[in-house]
């Protein structure tokens, strides 16, 4: 007879679930990505091209020839090549299968342009769709343009975007607009919902390297956000990374840590009560991403006056998103 599990045996099943997921479930799989690698035989990896008008080559290492070069089997004709290790990149991410809802999620963090552009050229392959939250100048815009079939890029600077846009030929497949999602969370989605519905990959760096208040909104923004066909979040962030250089790492150099715990955590760290409830930031109620969350209910000392005529949402927390409690009440809230 099959033995039940006790309540105790399902908490900790559940514990361990929720560690390592996302809010709607998918295993994500977090690590950090410093440009130093230990390559091991059956390794996927990027080989980069001499010069920037080849192409570099993609493919799994067969074996090592010395300490300088590799064996290595092409993905592309299946050819044997020998490639040297000083160009080699490792592909970290997971590629799509046909029952993508179970796919792991990778996120990928690194500390410096030079990763995040090498980043780009190593772990796209051509069906991917990008959104590119950031693009500035579009340096790592051009590096996804000649990897993916469709890109969406933002900046809140709309001259940024302009000379971003001057850059490329102009095509269906590339979007560039001024956007903020961390402001208009629910526009920002709406976007790109209707511009790439398969959005397969986010490259996020919005500066402001001390800032990591709106980088953990953003991710935050990414994560509770449904993209069902999304593999792959790569990151920019100097203070991210030093953040979690102490979290343990497993033999695959996945963090062993409660990522949206971490997230909620610093996503609050810098929340204060504003001394209007119109100072706070517009939030958007977690059931629906188009409905705001009452500042008046969360903020004001006699509450929201419309009581239940009000139109926005009096049942979730502004400050954690949580049902049950306002925001002057909330736990997560932490005081000067
Ligand atoms: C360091 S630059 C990005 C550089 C780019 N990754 C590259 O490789 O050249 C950061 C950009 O993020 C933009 N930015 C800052 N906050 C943002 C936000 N909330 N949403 C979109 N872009 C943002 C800034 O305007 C700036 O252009
Ligand atoms: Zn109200
Ligand atoms: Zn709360």
């Amino acid at each position: 007879m099959p033995s039940e599990s006790s309540p105790q045996d399902d908490r900790n099943t559940e514990r361990k679930r929720r560690k390592f997921s996302s809010p709607d479930g998918r295993n994500v799989k977090w690590r950090l990505y410093t440009g130093a690698t230990t390559f091991r035989k059956q390794d996927r990896v990027y080989v980069r091209p001499k010069s920037a008008r080849e192409k570099g080559v993609a493919g799994r290492l067969i074996e090592r020839l010395n300490d300088r070069k590799w064996k290595l089997r092409s993905d592309d004709h299946n050819e044997v090549l020998i490639v040297y290790e000083n160009r080699m990149i490792p592909i970290l991410s997971f590629p799509k299968t046909e029952n993508h809802e179970k796919d792991p999620l990778s996120i990928i963090i690194t500390a410096a342009t030079k990763h995040y552009r090498q980043l780009a050229a190593s772990q796209l392959c051509p069906q991917d769709a990008v959104l590119e939250i950031g693009c500035s100048t579009g340096e790592t815009s051009e590096i996804i343009w000649n990897r993916a079939s469709s890109w969406i890029g933002w900046d809140t600077s709309a001259e940024m975007t302009e000379r971003t846009m001057s850059k490329h030929s102009s095509s269906c497949h590339r979007v560039c607009q001024k956007m903020n999602a961390l402001s208009e969370p629910a526009l920002a989605y709406q976007t790109v919902h209707q511009h790439q519905p398969a959005t397969t990959a986010v490259w996020m760096d919005i500066g402001g390297n001390r800032d990591m208040n709106g980088v953990a909104r953003m991710l935050h923004w990414i994560l509770t956000s449904p993209f069902p066909a999304l593999r792959l979040i790569v990151v920019k962030s100097e203070e991210l990374v030093r953040e979690l250089s102490s979290v343990p790492v497993n033999s695959e150099g996945i963090l062993q840590m409660d990522g949206m715990e971490f997230l909620n955590q610093k996503r609050l760290e810098f929340c204060r009560l504003p001394r209007h409830p119109q100072q706070a930031p517009k939030v958007y109620s977690p059931t629906d991403p188009s409905l705001p969350i009452c500042r008046y209910h969360n903020y004001h000392k006699k509450g929201c006056g419309k009581g239940s005529d009000c139109p926005f949402d009096h049942v979730h927390c502004h400050m954690c998103l949580e049902a049950g409690h306002v925001a002057m009440n909330c736990t997560k809230l932490t005081f000067d």
